[in-house]
């Protein structure tokens, strides 16, 4: 698995459409081939990002980790 810590923005993980997930203990699927996490804090839909990141002026460096299979 993939993740990137976007300039000035969200984590962002890189998963197959589909790709179950657990979120506070309830069963999800991603709808989306990209994930996008809240890194601000100010995002009105916690733990997701929704570009409150923008509007506060969230201010960080860009990044990468990426798991071995
Ligand atoms: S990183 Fe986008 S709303 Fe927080």
């Amino acid at each position: 698995m993939r993740i990137r810590f976007r300039e000035n923005g969200p984590y962002v993980l890189d998963l197959p459409e589909g790709t179950p997930f657990r979120l506070n203990g309830e069963e999800m699927r991603l709808e989306r081939a990209k994930l996008a996490l809240c890194r601000c804090g100010q995002s009105g839909n916690k733990p997701f990002c929704d570009g409150s990141h923008k509007e506060v002026g969230f201010q960080a460096e860009k990044g990468e980790v990426e798991t071995a299979p």
